[in-house]
């Protein structure tokens, strides 16, 4: 009786127990208009500790004008945290995609610091004192790039130290908000994610030498069935060199592409929960670990409705991957 009861003792348990049940935070992104569905929001409120608002928090969205600020998506998701205690993490302040059409190279010619610490200030003081983590810069390497720094409109106008005085902005900022640095290429297995890893430790390693305050690295955790998957071995040496630095780690974008997956919609499921187990099983395993987060709960707002990439199901049923992260936090 005792062996068949385990697997399901875990059933009836939200993924956000299992993680608290760790020490752990787990959460997702979603949007405004995700939560107008009353049976999604009450879903992601069983299932989510911590939210991330998947665009509304991005610049283009913020400060659509200079100096004319649109705050009514991100207020509207900080007010559901606050109304469901859930914590709420800001995605992201300096980014090289979905700016304002108007913050381009010419409106940052005269090298306005403003642009990029005055935004920093305006909207962390906002939410001062109510953010779990910030990502305060995001993709901003580029492994072959000069200084394997991504060439971006900031690079262009400030050079590799805008990524110092963003941080150094955000701090002043928020100082009870933990900063992230978040990026994708790490997770994988391949030469070029060999070649990610080596970039992120240095970058890394020279920015706290500078003393820059970066508390945190984000793993985005976008994986996928086809081409490179996760190398265990190196995932967790890479991990421990980032614990090794003093740094938090935070999953915050986990979701698993099964696009070139079986048509058979079992066997898919399973792959994509096997291929979150593998990262999970490795990121969990590090004691920095503090947050995962999906990017989104439920497969019903992913942009085709084939796509299987999410915890939940189009119906909200759990599926497969929904029982490994289960399972990967309670092991
Ligand atoms: C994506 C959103 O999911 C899309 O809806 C939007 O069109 C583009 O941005 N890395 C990030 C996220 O840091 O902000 C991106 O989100 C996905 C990749």
């Amino acid at each position: 009786m005792a062996t068949a009861l385990r697997p399901s003792l875990f059933e009836d348990v939200p993924l956000r127990a299992s993680a608290a049940a760790r020490g752990m935070v787990y959460g997702c992104a979603t949007s405004t208009f995700q939560l107008r569905d009353a049976d999604f929001a009450a879903a992601l409120v069983r299932e989510a500790a911590i939210i991330v608002p998947e665009y509304e928090m991005k610049r283009g969205v913020i400060e659509p004008a200079p100096g004319r600020y649109d705050f009514s998506g991100a207020d509207a998701l900080a007010a559901f945290a606050r109304g469901h205690g859930l914590q709420l993490r800001g995605h992201p302040l300096v980014w090289h995609k979905r700016n304002p059409d108007w913050l381009d190279d010419d409106a940052l010619a005269d090298g306005d610091e403003s642009l990029l610490t005055g935004y920093i200030e305006t909207v962390m003081s906002r939410y001062r004192g109510r953010i779990h983590s910030w990502d305060v810069v995001n993709e901003a390497i580029a492994p072959g790039e000069p200084g394997d720094l991504r060439r971006t409109v900031w690079l262009k106008r400030f050079g590799p130290s805008y990524i110092d005085l963003a941080f150094h902005a955000a701090r002043s900022a928020d100082p009870k908000a933990l900063l992230v640095y978040n990026d994708w290429g790490c997770e994988l297995g391949a030469p070029d994610n060999d070649r990610f890893r080596a970039a992120t430790l240095a970058f890394l390693e020279s920015a706290l030498a500078r003393r820059v305050p970066i508390d945190a690295l984000g793993l985005q955790g976008h994986l996928g069935l086809q081409g490179p998957q996760v190398d265990q071995r190196k995932l967790r040496d890479f991990l421990g060199h980032v614990q090794t630095m003093g740094l938090r780690i935070l999953v915050t974008e986990h979701d698993v592409d099964d696009s070139g997956g079986s048509p058979d919609i079992a066997a898919r499921d399973q792959a994509v929960a096997d291929a979150s187990r593998r990262f999970l099983d490795v990121a969990l395993d590090n004691r920095a670990t503090i947050a995962v987060l999906t990017w989104g709960l439920s497969d019903r707002y992913l942009d085709r409705p084939d796509w299987r990439r999410l915890p939940l199901d189009a119906n909200l049923k759990r599926k497969p991957m929904w029982r490994a992260m289960s399972a990967a936090f309670s092991a």
